[in-house]
């Protein structure tokens, strides 16, 4: 398989977690190599339909590849997820049964890209998903502000010598290659503990870089609004950051009132939209950390649309019902998320094997 250093992460929690079945609509946003997105393709066969963005023009050229056989079943298209509203509309392609973002990075760009990703790998400063994007590593680390950069890596990579590393970066600048910029690092701050001086601040460039928080934001938002009744939204992070949004967006998403705690009545009329699949994470079993180490710092989230208090007092469009009526609350392919915990399930739910925790 093209790609094949890429191991999907958390590939069966995923399809439990999107309830892929015969016929279904789905988007991936984060198509990468193709490993969800094939697999979604099998499960959904037949009349399954998937549309694939990607930031990245060179993991879509993999995943065309890996999705080979199913032609006509899936358009893949290279455009950042931030614009996944726009694109589906266009084409016609909502509302969808389920919505996969498998957040970050695939082994591939990691390892192969020659994008600056890696600091193990000798390469330019870019770290850019698309090369249409105008801001690139490099500018960064050369033209902004000491405190500009110390921002960025505190904020980003939580690193908290980000002011003495900053320092550094400007003194030296011009910075070109990664491994500059590693060794840099490595003389700056040192070797502390388990992870190697340059994780955090690579994390905190590609994050800039990229603007991946507030695109995260905002795609979660217009993910919604794309999902059909019933339909499910599946979110892995691999960072506290990502996470963090993600489980605040879903847990905001799925209560029926937002007011500060201290206020005596609700006066914010929010009505949830979702309900929320486990509410503790799900993370990477034994067996698939021994066999993929790299999926060490995945989480998993999900939820699923419902209908609202206020869009339950008006009439929908069918087409938001997908293949069900209204009334319709066929349980029977749906699975609860609360691994050994079943009794928080519904009936009828499955509950999903697998490791949990907040
Ligand atoms: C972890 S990989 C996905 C791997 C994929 N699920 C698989 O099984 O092969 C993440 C992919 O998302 C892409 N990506 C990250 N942020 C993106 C964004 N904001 N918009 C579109 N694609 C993005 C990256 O280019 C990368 O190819």
């Amino acid at each position: 398989m093209a790609g094949a250093d890429h191991i999907s992460v958390l590939l069966q929690e995923s399809l439990q977690a999107l309830a892929v079945g015969p016929g279904g609509r789905y988007v991936d946003g984060t198509t990468g190599a193709g490993g969800h997105a094939r697999a979604i393709l099998e499960m959904s066969a037949p009349g399954g339909q998937l549309l694939g963005l990607d930031a990245d023009p060179d993991s879509l050229a993999v995943a065309r590849q890996n999705l080979a056989g199913y032609e006509g079943s899936f358009l893949l298209v290279n455009e950042n997820f931030s614009n996944m509203e726009a694109v589906c509309r266009a084409r016609d392609f909502y509302p969808v049964n389920g919505i996969i973002l498998d957040l970050g990075l695939a082994s591939m760009q990691l390892t192969a890209s020659g994008r600056g990703f890696s600091f193990q790998h000798e390469a330019p400063l870019d770290m850019r998903f698309s090369p249409s994007q105008k801001v690139s590593a490099a500018e960064i680390i050369n033209t902004y502000s000491e405190t500009e950069i110390a921002d960025i890596i505190w904020r980003y990579g939580e690193e908290r010598r980000s002011r003495i590393i900053a320092r550094r970066i400007v003194e030296a600048r011009p910075l070109k290659t990664t491994t500059q910029l590693a060794e840099l690092l490595v003389k700056a701050i040192g070797r502390h503990g388990d992870i190697h001086p340059a994780t955090r601040t690579f994390q905190a460039l590609r994050i800039a870089v990229n603007k991946e928080l507030t695109r995260l934001e905002s795609t979660l938002e217009q993910a919604v609004s794309l999902l059909g009744f019933s339909g499910r939204l599946v979110v892995i992070s691999y960072h506290s950051l990502e996470d963090r949004i993600v489980k605040q967006f879903l847990q905001r998403e799925s209560s029926d009132c937002i007011c500060p705690v201290d206020l005596p009545e609700c006066r914010c009329g929010h009505a949830a939209r979702l309900r929320l699949l486990n509410k503790k994470v799900i993370t990477p079993a034994d067996a698939e950390l021994r066999a993929n180490p790299r999926s060490r710092s995945a989480r998993l989230r999900a939820a699923e649309r419902i209908l609202s208090r206020r869009e339950n007092e008006v009439s929908l469009s069918e087409h938001f019902f997908l293949n069900m009526t209204k009334d319709e609350d066929n349980v029977s392919d749906r699975h609860c998320l609360e691994a050994g915990t079943p009794t928080l399930c519904a009936p009828g739910l499955t509950p999903l094997k697998g490791r949990s925790k907040m």
